[in-house]
């Protein structure tokens, strides 16, 4: 064969391979609203940036005839590309070849892209749309499935790792999207670890999909997901957004932005923000947007804890993120689920170094036999670890209430938080005023006839408490700042915080209360 014939022949293979399952099947995956792999890196990465591996690959499987059923990439599209010019590392699962299923070929595939992300120092965009472990190739499936939770595991902390569930995502295959640090998930598409027939057999209890693992469920009960969409499009379109603030990896530093936001726009709005009683509540992101350049806030698990908001922004065009109290929900109380959610969200921003801003107004931890026994103490525990052995540069403004053990959680001065701002609405106490004096003045009050002495010491307890001038007296607080100038104060700290370094003892790892 001449070298023209060959050259000819091996374009001709890469079509097929192209082709993945064929036409039917690609029209199949389109009437279902789905796209296929391919469509789904075009949509992701900038035009004309994707170069492939292993497009030639196929499955070594000779069990029940596969080995007279071969598809070249055999279900995984694999290689890199750029978003915004910054290289990613990114699989797409083709559920037109086999279903998406995995073969130990098709993880091999992906262990290799794994592999060069991380000599690289790049992140890892993972697009998962399959049946799962190719069931003709039995353990080796099982094996390739290990290999690739392996690397998850290896490379967490050291680049970002990101998956996208854009169809069925079932048994094993949930756990490497899991060890990722976001999941994006659209409208349509399924995560559970066994499925609605297995659920039927095992507890005899009738479910769909939908109700078992849909994008409703992981985003508002479970906390699995990060983000959920209408549609495939709008899931592509946000990874490119949330890529945008993250850093290539572990060495590296945040992506800097042009910023058209002064950094020193007041905001007076700010300073009435507050209500007058404590127990009226206002929305935490009204501050948020105020504070960040040009009011632009990616929100993470949005549905999921809303009683704790995290998400990324930006201060004067470098990437942070953000930790608030919500008052609108639960008063901004810590509970089992916020403080979950927070503490991945803490320990995801300290691993890629990205300083972290809190806002607090928070009441406590939420008391209760549910919370007791679901196990708020470990849980709580994990918010206080996150922040504490957080070592990116760590500013906290308080803007009402900081009560008790969450008062040192909230990345208090305690916790090595770097600069600690009060506004003059703050309030740091052991507990709220009405709790106190039942304590307090047990005694006095069982004796009392009328209210008026209960609202005596209340006040009382709230003149010398409920505001922030004792923690300043201690330098637990570095300043009390008028609100308006937030935005301006809290730039000048990070940006004074920049060239920060600290670092926790020397240790294999430290042990979570998981
Ligand atoms: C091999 C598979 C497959 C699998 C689907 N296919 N799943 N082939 N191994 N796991 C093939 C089908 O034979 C079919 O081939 C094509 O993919 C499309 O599948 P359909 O069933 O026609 O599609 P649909 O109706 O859309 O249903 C999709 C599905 C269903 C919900 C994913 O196929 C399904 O339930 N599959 C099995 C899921 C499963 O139980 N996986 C194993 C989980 S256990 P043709 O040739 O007709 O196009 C697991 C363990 C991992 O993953 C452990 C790791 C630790």
């Amino acid at each position: 064969m001449s070298n023209i014939s060959r050259l000819h022949e091996i374009v001709q293979l890469k079509e097929l391979a192209r082709k993945g399952g064929g036409q039917d099947r690609i029209d199949g995956q389109h009437n279902k609203g789905r796209l296929t792999a391919r469509e789904r890196i075009e949509l992701l990465l900038d035009e004309g940036s994707f170069e492939e591996f292993d497009i030639l690959k196929t499955h070594r499987c000779t069990n029940f005839g596969m080995e007279n059923s071969k598809i070249y990439s055999d279900g995984v599209i694999t290689g890199y590309g750029t978003i915004d010019n910054r290289q990613v590392f990114i699989f797409s699962q083709d559920f037109t070849v086999f279903g998406g299923s995995l073969s130990l070929a098709y993880a091999e595939k992906i262990c290799k892209i794994m592999d060069m992300a991380y000599k690289v120092g790049a992140p890892v965009i993972g697009l998962n749309d399959s049946g799962g472990a190719r069931i003709q190739e039995g353990v080796d499936s099982l094996a390739g499935y290990a290999d690739i939770f392996l690397k998850n595991v290896m490379y967490s902390g050291v680049i970002p790792q990101i998956s996208a569930v854009l169809g069925p995502c079932a048994g094993g295959a949930v756990y490497s999207p899991a060890i990722t640090d976001f999941i994006v998930m659209s409208r349509g598409s399924h995560m559970f670890v066994t499925g609605p027939k297995v659920v039927k057999t095992v507890t005899n209890e009738d479910v769909t999909e939908e109700v078992l693992g849909g994008t409703t469920v992981h985003a508002s009960k479970s906390g699995t997901v990060h983000f959920t969409t209408d549609d495939e499009q709008e899931a592509l379109a946000l990874i490119r957004k949330l890529v945008s603030y993250i850093p290539q990896n572990n060495m590296g530093t945040v992506p800097v932005v042009s910023c058209k936001d002064p950094i020193d726009r007041e905001d007076e709005i700010l300073d009435g923000i507050i209500p007058d009683s404590p127990s009226v509540p206002y929305d935490m992101l009204d501050i948020i947007h105020s504070v960040v350049d040009e009011g632009e806030f990616l929100e993470i698990q949005r549905y999921f804890a809303p009683n704790i908001v995290c998400g990324f922004a930006r201060m004067n065009g470098k990437s942070v993120g953000i930790v608030a109290n919500q008052p609108r929900y639960l008063a901004g109380v810590l509970d089992i689920n916020s403080s979950r959610k927070a503490a991945r969200f803490v320990r995801f921003c300290d691993s890629f170094n990205i300083p972290i801003l809190t806002f607090v107004d928070v009441p406590g931890f939420l008391p209760g036999t549910v919370q007791e026994h679901g196990g708020i103490i470990l849980h709580g525990a994990k918010l206080l670890y996150a922040f504490a052995e957080a070592t990116v540069p760590k500013v906290t403004v308080i803007t009402r209430k900081a009560y008790g053990g969450a008062y040192d959680v909230m990345s208090s001065k305690h916790l090595r938080g770097d600069v600690n701002f009060a506004w003059p609405t703050a309030e740091i106490a052991v507990m709220g005023a009405e709790g106190a004096v039942e304590i307090l003045y047990k005694k006095e009050l069982s004796k009392s006839t009328g209210s008026d002495d209960k609202k005596r010491y209340e006040e009382e307890y709230r003149d010398t408490f409920a505001n922030p001038l004792v923690a300043a007296e201690r330098g637990y607080i570095d300043d009390i700042i008028r609100p308006a100038r937030t935005r301006f104060r809290v730039i000048k700290s990070l940006e004074m915080l920049v060239t920060k370094s600290d670092s926790n003892p020397a240790k294999k790892h430290g042990n979570i209360p998981l």
